[in-house]
Formats: structure tokens, C-alpha cells, sequence
């Protein structure tokens, strides 16, 4: 079945209108038949057809200035035109009109339909692109045109005329490391290195000697000096990635280089001076954090001169058609493949989707697509099922799970309270949420908040709930 595509029929033979709408209606489109032909171009705009069904010599002998009209209409009117042969070579020129010749043959129909939707599903993605202006692409390919991505291009540039540190946080995948690159990219240090450091990736006991370098012999396997990426990012740019899971010995010395701009590299007995720009991120609420004692505070502020969050992608939702044209443009070239596109249901479940791992989820899909079907349109059974209802289930757990306040023991060995509190909170939250259907306002009654304190929590600790 088609669902959602808006079909109207124009013919004056009442049989064969009364065959292609049922025929049509069968196949699950939205029919529209308009009850005289002066209303035609009215009911095309009420109605939002896509795609118009009609014998031509009809519609060009009762509508005379048919031709100048649909000309008008936007998004460009799909015209499926068919009557005596001959009558469609008029059109033959025109890439919005497909021909049919009567006697009409069902099948023929039903493909030359898709074919149309196919074409309407490109021209929209093609005018969605053709808006974009330099805000729309920032740098290194940051794309996005929705008010919290222009917005954040706006603060990439100014800041990157700074040379103050930047902290960004983040969703997964939300694109910390390319506003990082960015940045550096945008600011005065570009012909200058940008070095990457993942603090999660490197083990503790390498960390400071990677960061800081070390003299030879400082320690086993310290056979030459070695320079360390402060000292490579001189001049340029260091991206601490994923700051959140620095050991407290390592923030105690990175506060020291914030301050003063300079660092001992390990076993060395002098300091060295640096002069690097420093961008940290991480996917962690380095806030609570923070409050639970994991994060130095005195390092957040230093780090947080310029604090930048970018938004998970079921926050900017119209961000996905472009993105999904122009990482398809992408894999089709790197694959000399040729996906042409989605169909507007394709699209439409991708846009209601959560995306969980935000634009490296929908980078990846994408790329998947294109090696797996390569050529042709993306139509729902294509998409991974997951992608199909366009909701992520409730994280909440059941009722019954939930401790009351009186079965609380405080366990032999300790607890850290923030972190209990904070959990305890958490899951009365998502139960509220889960009893309201994810009605914030129910929510913030059944918990005696104010709606804006309940959606300023749900922000702050980076919960989601996704209403059945
Ligand atoms: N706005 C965007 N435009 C185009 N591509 C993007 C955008 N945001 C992210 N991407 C792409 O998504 C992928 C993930 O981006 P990136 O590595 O910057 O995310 P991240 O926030 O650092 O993720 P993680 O927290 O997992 O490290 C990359 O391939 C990147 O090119
Ligand atoms: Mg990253």
C-alpha cells in the first residue's frame, strides 16, 4: 500500500474516473476529485495534491490557461496526463509530465505513479538544498539549516576569532569533534596543527607522557625524549576529547597548563611555555560531574569559558532531509553507486525516528543503504526495522520495581548520596512521564513541579521519554 500521497483525477468520462479513483484509492492514495473544473487549481492547493491523474485534452479545452497556471504552482505539479495518442507529444519536453495513451492499462498507471512520487520526492529534496546559504554549511562539511544549528554556527564563528577556551558537550554522534575542527579551521591558528587527543582512549598511565612528552629514561621504555601533543598543538589547536574521563592526578596538571600556559613533560625538571588554543567535549553533564565529586570544579570553569552544546538531532529535526541528500551524495560517489533517493514515506519515518546515536547513526544508515540497494528509490521496506514505527521504546521501568523511600538501607560499605539522589530522582521522572504518556504537564503535577522546573531537569540530566 502507498500511503499519504495526494492524487487528483480529472476526466470527464465518468467511468474511467470512477476506475482510475478506485483503482488509485486501493492502492492507499488520497483521492480528490474536484467537482468542476474551475475549481481545479483551488482544490490542488486545499488539498496538497502531489500528483494529477487527467485526460489532457479535457483539462486543456475547459481550463484554458491550464499550461500557464500549473506552471505556477510550487512544488512543481506532477502531471500524469493520458488520452487520444498523439495528445502527450505536446509535453514531450516537459520532466513533470508523464504519458499514458487511453485505452488506460492499469499497471502502466500504477508504475507510471511511483515513477511520478519518485520524481516529487527529488525536486522537494533538490529544493530543500537549493536554500542553503553559508550558514547552512559552515565548515569541513558541518551542515545544518535549523534555527539551533544557525545559531550555533553564528557562536562557532565568533568564538573562533577568540582564542578562549571551549568546552562542548553533547549528545553522541552530535558532531563535537567537527565543531571542534571547525573552530580551528575558522580561526587565525588554521595553518597550524589541530591535534586530536582522546582521553578515553589512552590508558592512564600513558596519558600524561602522551599529553606532556617525557625525557629519556624518565621511566622503562623511555628510550629518546619524546615530544608530547601540548607541544605538537603549539600554535595551533588542542581538542581534548572526551575530558569527562580524566583521572583526577591528570585535571590537577591540565588546570596548571590553563593557568599558566605552561607544563613539565614527564621526568623533565623544567617547565616548558605553550601557546595553545584548547577545546575540550564530551558526551558527559560534566555539571554533575561536578556535583558528585568526579570532575574538579575549578577545571569546569576554566575549561567552560566558552561553553557550547549541540543539539541531539530529534531536537532539530528538519536537519535530517539535508543531511540525508547530502550523505547520499557523498556514498554514491566514494561508491559509484546510484541511489537516486527516499520516497516521501522513507523520509517521513526517518524524520520521526529519535536517533539515538544522532548524525553518525544517520550517516551510517545512509551509507549502508547505498552499498545494500545501490541504485533505485528508498522505500519503508528498505529501512532497518527499528526505523519503521518512529519511536524508541519507554525507558521507564515498571512500577513495581521502584523503591519507596522507606525500604531504603543505607549499604555497609557506603554510598554516594548525590549519585543515589540523582538516580532516585531520575526514575521517579521517567515514571511520571511513563503514567502520563509522556504529558510533561501531567508529569510535573503527579511530581509537584512546575512544568518548566520538570522540562529544566530533563534537559539538565539529558533524559528522554518517547511517548507510546
Ligand atoms: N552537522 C553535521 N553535518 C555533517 N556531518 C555531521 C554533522 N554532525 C556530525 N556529522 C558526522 O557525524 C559523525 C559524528 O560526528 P563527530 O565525530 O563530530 O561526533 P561526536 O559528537 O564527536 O561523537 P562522539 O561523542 O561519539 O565522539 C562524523 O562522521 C561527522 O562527520
Ligand atoms: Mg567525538
Amino acid at each position: 500500500m502507498q500511503a499519504n500521497s495526494s492524487i487528483l483525477i480529472a476526466d470527464d468520462n465518468v467511468k474511467t474516473r470512477d476506475l482510475v479513483s478506485a483503482f488509485l484509492t486501493y492502492q492507499g492514495y488520497n483521492i480528490a476529485c474536484p467537482e468542476h473544473n474551475a475549481l481545479f487549481f483551488d482544490t490542488i492547493q486545499k488539498q496538497n495534491v502531489d500528483i494529477v491523474v487527467a485526460d489532457i485534452a479535457h483539462l486543456l479545452t475547459t481550463i484554458p490557461d491550464f499550461l500557464e497556471q500549473a506552471a505556477t504552482i510550487n512544488p512543481l505539479l506532477v502531471l500524469i496526463a493520458y488520452g487520444n495518442s498523439g495528445d502527450g507529444m505536446k509535453f514531450d519536453s516537459c520532466e513533470n509530465v508523464f504519458t499514458l495513451t487511453k485505452p488506460l492499462n492499469l499497471d502502466e498507471l500504477e508504475s507510471l505513479v511511483m515513477r511520478a512520487r519518485e520524481y516529487q520526492t527529488l525536486k522537494t529534496l533538490d529544493a530543500e538544498i537549493g536554500d542553503c546559504d553559508q550558514h547552512q554549511v559552515l565548515s569541513l562539511s558541518m551542515i545544518g539549516k535549523s534555527a539551533p544549528m544557525r545559531d550555533l554556527f553564528g557562536l562557532i564563528t565568533k568564538v573562533a576569532a577568540s582564542n578562549a577556551t571551549v568546552l562542548i558537550q553533547g549528545e553522541s554522534g552530535t558532531g563535537k569533534e567537527l565543531a571542534a575542527r571547525a573552530i580551528h579551521q575558522l580561526s587565525a591558528r588554521n595553518r597550524n596543527n589541530f591535534i586530536p587527543v582522546n582521553c578515553a582512549a589512552i590508558p592512564d598511565d600513558l596519558l600524561e607522557s602522551e599529553l606532556f612528552g617525557h625525557v629519556k629514561g624518565s621511566f622503562t621504555g623511555a628510550y629518546a625524549n619524546r615530544a608530547g601533543r601540548f607541544e605538537m598543538a603549539d600554535k595551533g589547536t588542542l581538542f581534548l576529547d572526551e575530558i569527562g574521563d580524566m583521572k583526577a592526578n591528570l585535571q590537577v596538571k591540565l588546570l596548571r597548563v590553563l593557568q599558566n600556559r605552561e607544563f613539565e613533560p614527564v621526568g623533565a625538571s623544567k617547565s616548558q611555555k605553550v601557546d595553545v588554543r584548547i577545546v575540550a567535549a564530551t558526551n558527559k553533564n560534566l555539571e554533575e560531574q561536578v556535583a558528585k565529586r568526579d570532575f574538579r570544579e575549578d577545571l569546569y570553569y576554566r575549561l567552560s569559558v566558552i561553553p557550547i552544546t549541540i543539539p541531539p538531532l530529534r531536537e532539530r529535526r528538519e536537519d535530517i532531509p539535508l543531511l540525508v541528500h547530502t550523505f547520499l551524495a557523498r556514498f554514491n560517489a566514494d561508491k559509484r553507486n546510484a541511489l537516486k533517493g527516499f520516497s516521501r514515506e522513507a523520509m517521513e519515518l526517518l524524520c520521526s525516528y529519535d536517533w539515538p546515536g544522532n548524525v553518525r547513526e544517520l550517516e551510517n544508515l545512509v551509507e549502508r543503504l547505498v552499498i545494500l540497494k545501490g541504485s533505485g528509490f528508498i522505500t519503508p521496506v528498505d529501512l532497518p526495522e527499528r526505523y519503521l514505527s518512529g519511536k524508541q521504546p519507554s525507558p521507564a521501568p515498571p512500577v513495581a520495581e521502584q523503591p519507596s523511600p522507606s525500604d531504603i538501607q543505607l549499604p555497609e560499605g557506603g554510598i554516594c548520596i548525590n549519585s543515589a539522589v540523582d538516580e532516585f530522582e531520575n526514575r521517579l521522572i521517567l515514571q511520571a512521564l511513563n503514567r502520563t504518556g509522556g504529558n510533561k504537564k501531567e508529569a510535573a503535577l503527579l511530581l509537584n513541579l512546575k512544568r518548566t522546573t520538570l522540562i529544566e531537569k530533563l534537559k539538565k540530566k539529558n533524559l528522554t521519554f518517547s511517548e507510546e
